[in-house]
């Protein structure tokens, strides 16, 4: 099967990105959290590969990314660094490493860029951290916003809702866009927004609106790789849209395995090492290993 390739096949830049929005281009962004993955991400011809406090989630099964700390991101964007080439490769700030302070946010921010190998830092908020944003610019970062639904509010919002739907609330989306591009942003990611008012935000700001969960209009969109792949629990929400059934895919894979094993027919003869003759005869050993039957797949 032909598959669509990059628009263009270049390394993707933090700058390159809003002239890839001025052409009118359709990317893609990914999540990845290990080398395996972003490597498979990165062949497939992904732009950006996100390394999300999503892992919470996904990698570290804690249901939420509230307890997701620097030093996972930081190993996890290590492991993905090695496995990326050409696509931008975005570290999340995870909840805490941003609120105590611009020095700190700085800090942990140079942590992802020098020991994670990430070429850009994502965090969540609009107006709220434009001055923050705008210190990490000025401090020579590729800095992306996220506003919508922020899943660090999870325990201030009550749970995961639609953002902007009232007149008033999609107005505020709208001036945290415009705060995060004049703060110097190159890219807000728009979370489980109404599509009308992602395309308003997306037609408003020169930099390229990363929509998930918030229709056709953005720029760029972007899920996180476990549900596309049928890798996730539980009930998924609407936006997602499953590619493979990896969960059903990987149990049957395994449990064939186990079953072999169980019934003897794992490893076979040729799946292990025989002694040579010669030192069998020294050591006596009338027949080495136990005579198996190697069933034919
Ligand atoms: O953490 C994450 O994976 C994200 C994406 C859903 C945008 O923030």
């Amino acid at each position: 099967m032909a598959y669509l390739k990059p628009q263009r096949p270049e390394k993707v830049t933090a700058p390159s990105l809003r002239a890839s929005k001025e052409r009118g281009e359709r990317l893609v962004c990914l999540t990845a959290y290990d080398y395996t993955m972003a490597r498979i991400v990165d062949e497939a011809g992904i732009d950006i590969i996100l390394v999300g406090d999503s892992l919470g989630n996904t990698i570290l099964g804690y249901g939420n990314t509230v307890p997701v700390t620097m030093d996972q991101i930081v190993m996890h964007t290590l492991a993905v660094r090695r496995g990326t080439q050409r696509a931008l490769l975005v570290a999340d700030m995870p909840y805490g490493s941003y609120h105590t302070g611009d020095d700190d946010a700085m800090r942990n921010a140079l942590r992802l860029i020098k020991e994670g190998g990430a070429e850009a830092v994502k965090l969540e908020g609009g107006r709220k951290r434009a001055s923050l944003v705008k210190r990490l610019v000025d401090e020579e970062l590729a800095v992306m916003g996220h506003i919508g639904l922020t899943p660090q509010s999870v325990n201030k919002l009550g749970g995961y809702r639609v953002q902007g739907k009232t007149a008033e609330t999609a107005r505020q989306l709208l001036d945290d866009a415009q705060a995060l591009e004049d703060a110097g942003a190159f890219a807000i990611v728009l979370e489980v927004v109404p599509r009308e008012i992602a395309t308003l935000i997306t037609e408003q700001v020169k930099i390229p609106t990363i929509g998930i969960g918030a229709g056709a209009g953005c720029d760029i969109q972007v899920l996180v790789i476990h549900d596309l792949l049928g890798l996730s629990f539980g009930k998924q929400p609407r936006f997602v849209r499953q590619y493979a059934n990896l969960r059903e895919t990987m149990t049957d894979a395994i449990s064939r395995w186990a079953e072999d094993v169980r019934t003897e027919s794992y490893p076979s003869d040729q799946e292990s090492y025989g002694l040579p003759a010669e030192a069998a005869n020294e050591l006596n050993i009338k027949t080495p290993g136990k005579d198996i039957k190697v069933e034919k797949k």
